[in-house]
């Protein structure tokens, strides 16, 4: 009998507001989209932990503290299935088991392009683990779990993307108070262009904390705008006023750009979908390349899409996806 494993899958996410200032405490607001990874976990007869991607075409294994790559450039294969490994070892710890696992994801979030890959495969291949082991987690469990993993590639992070990945929904997220579900009237169509230019958070959130220590005092008052605008967006969610939210997102993005987080491959693509009619436009994530969101009323949607094909990016329609989390296959 072939034995399937356990599927587990979790959304990527867009931020709306608050990339960056999130890290220093300030409030964000994030939704998980209609993009899914998907992590299948089963036992091994040995202790190897076996780790495959389809999307990026690499595999290998850990053996002790030893990783021998099968497919793919060895560097970089160790570098993005080390923290799955955490997870899974973390998983482990929480109910006494140390077993041989394969873990394969299958993805159709863009790797590196600021919409969470890493942390919805991380909280996907947690939960399918847990699911396998019959270990008892919440979703807190996991959360838990994939946030301080996710610290393993991206360094100093909020933990706004493991949060998203296995909540979904449309979250408030601040450090220090967590998440709260946040009530979205407004029927939100955003288009969402990705640049194809990959690039690393850790080097992002880097570059934003040596602006906070060279320009503190600057640094402050775009902290203090960027709170501003997460707390009227938040009353505008309300309201379902599309205007106003993407005049929000567009003083959203020109601090991002004072930052110095956006680059000239965001830019054409942010310029073309206000040139194509989008109510407002910004990069979302980490920025540095990646991706940017426009948000558009429906009669404009194509002309945006079609505005950021013609500048260079990859568009699609993002829609907001309340289910974060889940076993796919028990
Ligand atoms: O680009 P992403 O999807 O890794 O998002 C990073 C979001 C930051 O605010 C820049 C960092 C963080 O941990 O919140």
């Amino acid at each position: 009998m072939v034995r399937m494993g356990v599927i587990a899958s979790a959304p990527a996410k867009v931020i709306l507001f608050g990339e960056h200032f999130v890290v220093y405490g300030e409030p964000s607001i994030v939704l998980a989209i209609d993009k899914r990874a998907y992590a299948t976990v089963d036992r091994r007869d040995d202790k190897r932990i076996h780790l495959q991607s389809a999307n990026l075409g690499f595999a290998g294994f850990f053996e002790d503290e030893n990783f021998k790559v099968e497919k793919g450039d060895a560097k970089e294969a160790r570098m993005r299935f080390e923290a799955i490994k955490l997870a899974a070892e973390k998983v482990m710890k929480t109910c006494g088991e140390d077993v041989g696992l394969n873990i394969e994801i299958n993805s159709t979030v863009p790797v590196a392009a600021g919409l969470g890959s890493s942390a919805a495969v991380i909280v996907a291949a947690t939960a399918a683990t847990g699911s396998l082991l019959k270990a008892k987690m919440s979703r807190e469990d996991v959360f838990r779990i994939a946030c301080e993993t996710e610290k393993v590639l991206h360094g100093t992070t909020s933990g706004v993307d493991p949060a998203i990945s296995t909540f979904g929904g449309a979250l408030l997220f601040q450090m220090d108070t967590g998440f709260k579900p946040l009530e979205v009237k407004a029927d939100i169509q955003l288009v969402v262009g990705d640049t194809g230019v990959q690039r690393s958070t850790r080097v992002q959130v880097e570059k934003v904390r040596g602006m906070m220590e060279n320009y503190p005092n600057i640094f402050e008052s775009l902290q203090r705008a960027a709170r501003e605008i997460v707390l009227k967006a938040i009353d505008i969610f309300r309201v379902k006023d599309l205007v106003t939210l993407g005049e929000l997102m567009n003083i959203n993005h020109a601090l991002l750009y004072a930052l110095g987080v956006s680059d000239e491959s965001l830019e054409w693509l942010i310029n073309a979908s206000r040139k194509a009619g989008a109510l407002g436009a910004k990069l979302t994530g980490a920025g540095g390349g990646g991706c940017m969101v426009a948000l558009a009323k429906n009669e404009r949607t194509e002309l945006v899409m079609d505005a950021i094909l013609r500048a260079g990016g990859r568009p699609f329609i993002a829609k907001k996806t309340d289910e974060g989390v889940k076993i796919e296959h028990p």
